[in-house]
């Protein structure tokens, strides 16, 4: 028997599987240092809602920032898949790869990572130009997001690290992307410009809709995301 729309409709919400919007399964990761193999990602299972916030955490050397490329499908498991939106990434090629990180994925690393010859303008375009999707709206719209109106002209050795990370957060929001990652965006700026920035970063994935993945060491960040994931020596700790 088939349940009429109007029953299924008013049935609890439990009763329908919700798919998350990213999906690792039984990732794995080693390297190699010398003769020796070392496993630095041992077995992780992760998944992100649409629109989440979710805060990795763990000690130096626990594989926060391995993690995070994987997911990120900036580095390849051994073995192990990762799904965003249904697609399993490791199925698919570098084009294929290089079209989802344009539109449905925004970085921010701790070091910035700027194009170092393009003005404050053009880097947070680039995203939108590099998929030969330029709008000029949504760029200063961003740039007035991050208030960086009067440092449109600059180059990003021509301001102080807060400045440049504002420049990183919109750069990663002006493609509405279905994900940001950021491993520890603020980890080198002072507390003030920690506290802006990541607030900006807030802001604009609420307008935006995006779920966002931080790898951060700021217990009070913690406090402000939907879910806390800990890792210890290559693993998730079990909560
Ligand atoms: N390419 C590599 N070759 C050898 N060892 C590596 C490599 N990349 C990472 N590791 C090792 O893997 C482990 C996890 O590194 P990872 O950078 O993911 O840690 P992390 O949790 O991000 O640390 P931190 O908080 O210091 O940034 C570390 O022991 C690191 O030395
Ligand atoms: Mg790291």
């Amino acid at each position: 028997m088939t349940s009429s729309p109007s029953i299924a409709a008013s049935m609890p919400q439990a009763n329908f599987k919700t798919e998350a919007l990213l999906t690792a399964n039984k990732l794995n990761k080693t390297v190699q240092v010398g003769e020796q193999t070392l496993s630095i990602i041992k077995d992780v299972d992760i998944y992100v809602n649409a629109g989440e916030f979710v805060i990795i955490m763990g000690k130096s050397g626990s594989g926060k920032s391995t993690l995070l490329g994987l997911l990120a499908a900036l580095d390849y498991p051994d073995s192990g898949t990762v799904e965003l939106a249904g697609q399993t990434l490791s199925s698919l090629d570098e084009d294929a790869l290089a079209v989802i990180r344009q539109h449905d994925m925004g970085f921010v690393f701790q070091s910035f990572h700027l194009l170092p010859t393009l003005t404050v303008a053009e880097n947070i375009a680039f995203p939108l130009d590099i998929a030969r999707r330029p709008n000029p709206a949504r760029v200063d719209e961003l740039i007035d997001a991050v208030d960086l109106g009067h440092r449109r002209y600059s180059l990003p050795n021509q301001l102080s690290g807060g400045e440049q990370q504002r420049t990183a957060v919109a750069r990663a929001l002006v493609s509405h992307p279905k994900i940001v990652f950021a491993d520890e965006p603020t980890g080198n700026l002072d507390e003030q410009n920690a506290d802006q920035v990541m607030q900006l970063l807030l802001d604009l994935r609420q307008k935006v809709g995006s779920a966002l993945v931080v790898v951060t060491h700021d217990p009070a960040l913690a406090e402000m995301a939907d879910r806390v994931i800990t890792m210890h020596d290559g693993r998730i700790v079990p909560t």
